[in-house]
Formats: structure tokens, sequence, C-alpha cells
């Protein structure tokens, strides 16, 4: 069970639990290992004991999805705790040196020493600096910057940063053999590139987003209230602490994702004579940069766009059939968009707007609950699903089912549900090929999570909400765990 970051300084109680005495086996066990649970680590997440040449490497963090593409982001050295840590510190940094690692963190259970890895450019090699050096009450005193800095989201959001850039590098040089071998002249790979202006740079990088598969994504079931908006902020907002860039439609009269972001349709938008989506539909002036709203939230460094709804769409289903090529309304206006992820929250019933949706989608995520009615619905859903796709010029998947809402106290009944869903989609035409996500994305029935959305932010910033008693913030952590990994496996299944 993961142990919850707070401000709570019993959080880290732990940390009192080794004596002078005690070995660096003692050291490892308990305090490492409940230190990386509070960080967000799962066991999957770390080695220990790595054998490599005649050393052994105490700990190393390494996230099994990106094990292929980027350095370790930490190692840890223990050392029993009558060793000064001072006397070790080349130890840490050859192993820092030969693995590769981004930080590293030296122990002997009651000192702490943190190290960072950067490539000096003038000297062309690596230097590792020491950044911290704290006693256990330091820590306590300093742990939210301690957390932030090596906790599971920062190592996923890095790891992601490192990935995505290597795939644009990748891309050029790609595009650059490609253009060579397309004109018959392969020297000129190597020659020196002009400059290039900022209009071609703009359409490389269209180009590249293109083939980085940027996905604009429906998050569709059209059962009411199975936690399709919750699920589409949050998931949104760890998507975009991985560094990605989202835009969030609200296409539902309700405003549900809206509000839940901290805009109100009226005072917000349009007392503020702003536009919101029913301008973007309607109107063929209104372009998509007219519409978006950024939210920002200072505490993490958090930046979601949103397109805000208004009541007034549930009157326009009439004006919007009769427009010209009405379903693909919004698909052209999205056409030349530069995000990562572009999430759009239909209401639940079929109507106009889920059509024009799905229309502008090139993927689907289908949240929910592990109830009876709501896995019923999913034969109509994947029907729908298949419908509109039969209209489209490029294929509509179903990326997946994520749960949504389940009730952890209740095992079996969730594993009977979980039978039951599978048996639907077995039986439902194209259903058999859709995935549901692993158990470990699933998000569970909180009351912290109904809360955030009334706050108007997402639940990746409940953590810096004083108001919050230290159960709710814990709480907090651990649906947000569930967030990122739904996030991460997202990423994984569409590349
Ligand atoms: N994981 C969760 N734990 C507890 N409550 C949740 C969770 N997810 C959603 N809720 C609550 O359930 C209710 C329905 O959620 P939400 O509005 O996201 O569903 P929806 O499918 O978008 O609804 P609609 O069909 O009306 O658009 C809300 O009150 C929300 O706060
Ligand atoms: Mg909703």
């Amino acid at each position: 069970m993961p142990i919850s970051t707070s401000d709570d300084s019993s959080k880290l109680e732990f940390l009192k639990s080794i004596a002078p005495e005690s070995s660096e086996a003692e050291v490892e066990h308990k305090i490492i290992v409940p230190l990386l649970q509070w960080l967000g680590y799962e066991s999957g997440d770390w080695r220990s004991q790595v054998s490599f040449g005649n050393s052994k490497l105490d700990f190393l963090i390494y996230p099994e999805e990106f094990k292929l593409h980027c350095p370790p982001f930490l190692v840890i050295e223990v050392k029993a705790p009558d060793k000064p840590i001072n006397q070790h510190g080349w130890q840490i940094n050859r192993y820092m040196r030969k693995v590769g690692a981004m930080l590293g963190l030296l122990t002997n259970g009651s000192s702490f020493q943190l190290l960072c890895r950067y490539q000096d450019q003038r000297r062309h090699q690596d230097q590792i600096v020491v950044i911290a050096n704290y006693s256990a009450s330091e820590l306590v005193e300093n742990f939210r910057l301690f957390h932030n800095l090596l906790c599971r989201a920062t190592c996923l959001k890095v790891c992601n940063v490192i990935l995505n850039n290597q795939q644009r590098i990748n891309q050029k040089f790609l595009i650059r053999v490609a253009e060579a071998f397309g004109n018959q002249s392969m020297l000129s790979l190597f020659e020196e590139q002009p400059e290039l202006s900022s209009q071609s740079l703009q359409k490389e990088s269209n180009l590249i987003q293109r083939r980085n598969k940027s996905m604009i994504i429906t998050v569709f079931n059209n059962k009411g209230g199975v936690g399709k908006t919750t699920l589409t902020i949050n998931l949104a907002a760890s998507l975009a602490r991985l560094g990605k860039r989202v835009l969030l439609i609200d296409i539902d009269a309700q405003a549900n994702l809206s509000t839940g972001l901290g805009i109100d349709p009226l005072n917000d938008v349009e007392l503020a004579r702003k536009k919101d989506i029913t301008h973007l539909l309607i109107d063929p002036r209104v372009k998509l940069e007219d519409v978006i709203y950024s939210k920002r939230w200072s505490h993490n460094d958090l930046q979601l766009d949103v397109i805000p709804s208004h009541i007034r769409l549930s009157r326009m289903e009439n004006d919007l059939t009769q427009m010209v090529d009405s379903d693909r309304v919004l698909a052209k206006k999205l056409k030349n968009h530069s995000y990562d992820f572009v999430f759009i929250d239909p209401p639940p019933s079929f109507g106009k707007v889920n059509r024009i949706s799905l229309m502008a989608s090139n993927g689907i995520l289908v949240p929910t609950q592990l109830s009876s009615y709501p896995i019923r619905a999913l034969e109509y859903v994947l029907a729908q699903a298949q419908e509109v796709g039969n209209y489209k010029d490029d294929p509509l998947p179903i990326l997946g089912v994520a749960i949504s809402m389940y009730d952890q106290r209740s095992n079996s009944f969730n594993l009977s549900m979980l039978e039951k869903l599978k048996d639907i989609l077995e039986k439902t035409d194209g259903g058999s090929q859709v995935n549901i996500f692993p158990e470990e994305t699933w998000i569970p029935r909180l009351n912290i999570v109904s809360q955030c959305p009334e706050k108007g932010y997402p639940i990746q910033e409940a953590e810096f909400d004083d108001h919050l008693s230290s159960q709710e913030r814990e709480a907090a952590q651990k649906a947000m765990e569930r967030y990122d990994r739904l996030a991460s496996h997202l990423i994984g299944s569409i590349q």
C-alpha cells in the first residue's frame, strides 16, 4: 500500500525506525523501501542489488515503460548508520556515471545526500553535483521539495520529455534522409543546412506533430453519470504533468467540465465577452484559438487549455442540423491544432453533438463503472462508434475501456462485473478487439475525487489545498497515482 505525501510529518515516521547500531540491510528495508513507496513508486519500478562489473548497486529506479529509451532516473546507495556518508561520495559518483542515472541518493538512514548528473558541454563529460545534504529532520522539513524532485510523477514526466525529444530528433533526421533520397542527392545530407525559415519550421513541426500520434479522443459513453467528465479532467491533468500539450473541449450543455476546471460559463466567458463552444460550432469565422481558455495552476506548473461550453448549446440542435456538412464542423476547426491530446467531453445522450465529436476524433475512450447498467450500455456504445466510424475516412478505434468509480471493498463483485464486461464485449460486434485497461489504472470511488470539481481544480492540485485534511490529501494522492498510470497506459497504447 503506497504511503502518501502530506504535510503531516508523521507520514515520514519511518525515518526514525533505525538505531545507530542498525545494519545496512535494516536501512534498506525500514527506510528506503517505505521512502520509495511514499514517493509513489511500485515494487516493479525499482530493482535492488543490481550487479554491474564487480559492484552491486543498492537500488536502481527505472520504470518498466522507459527501460529501452531513457537512462535510469535514480540510483540509491545505502550505507550502515555508523558509516559517515561523506566518505562514500566517490562510489555513488561512479555508479551514476556508469549507468547514466539522472539523480543519485546516498544515505546511511540518518543523513541524506542528493546528487544530480549533467553534461558539461565544454569538457565533454558528465559532471555530478551535490544538490542537497539533509539530516532526517531536515528532510522532513523539506519534504515537499524532496518529494517533488524524486517522486514517480516527476520521473515519468522527465522520461516522457526525453522520449518525445528523441522521437522528434529521429523524425527530423528521417525527414532529411527522405528529402535527400527524393532529390537523388545524398550528399546534401552532409552539407550545412540553411537556417530554416519560421514558416518551414512550422511546417516541419506540424508534420512531426502528426507523425507523433497526436490524438483527438472523444470520451464516450451514453450512460449518464459514469464519471466521463471527472475522468477527462484528471486524465488530462496527468498527461499535462507528463509534458503533453492538452486541449479539453466541453461540448456538453451541462458545462460540467468547464465548471469543474473553475470556468464559470456565464461570469468568466459570456459576461467577459469571450467565446465558447457554441460560437466555434455555429460561426464559420470563429477559429479554434478564439475560443481557447488557458487555465493555469501555479503550484505544480500545470496548464490545461479548455474550450468552455454554455447552456445555450442545448437549444442549438436544430441550427446545427441545418448547417452544411454539419457533422464535420468540429473536425474542420481542429484540422491544424498543435496539441498532443485533444479530449472531447460530450453529453450522455446520443445526439447531434456526439456525432460531431466522434467525427472529429481519431480515437474513443470509454469510461464505465463496474456495475450492471453501465456495462450493459456498452453494446450500444460500440454500435454507435461503429456506425459513425463507417462515415469517416480515417479509422475510429476504441482505445480502451477505462474503469471509473470502482468500489475498493467489494473485490469479488468487481471481478464478477469484469467477467460480465468481457462477456458483453466478446458477444458484441467488434468488441472482442476492445482492450479493458488493467486494474492498476482503475479509478476508485473516493469522496475527494467528487469534491475537486466543486473546487474548480483537477485532483493533482488537491495536494496544495491547505483547506483539506491530511486524510483527504492522502486520498487525493492515491487517486492521482491511478490517473498517472492511466495516462502512461494511454500513451503506451497509442504508440
Ligand atoms: N472516482 C470517483 N469517486 C467518487 N465520485 C466520483 C468519481 N468520479 C466521478 N464521481 C462523481 O460522480 C458523479 C458523475 O461524474 P461525472 O460528472 O464525471 O460523470 P459523467 O459521466 O460525465 O456524467 P454525465 O453523463 O452527466 O456527463 C459526479 O458527482 C462526480 O463528482
Ligand atoms: Mg459529463
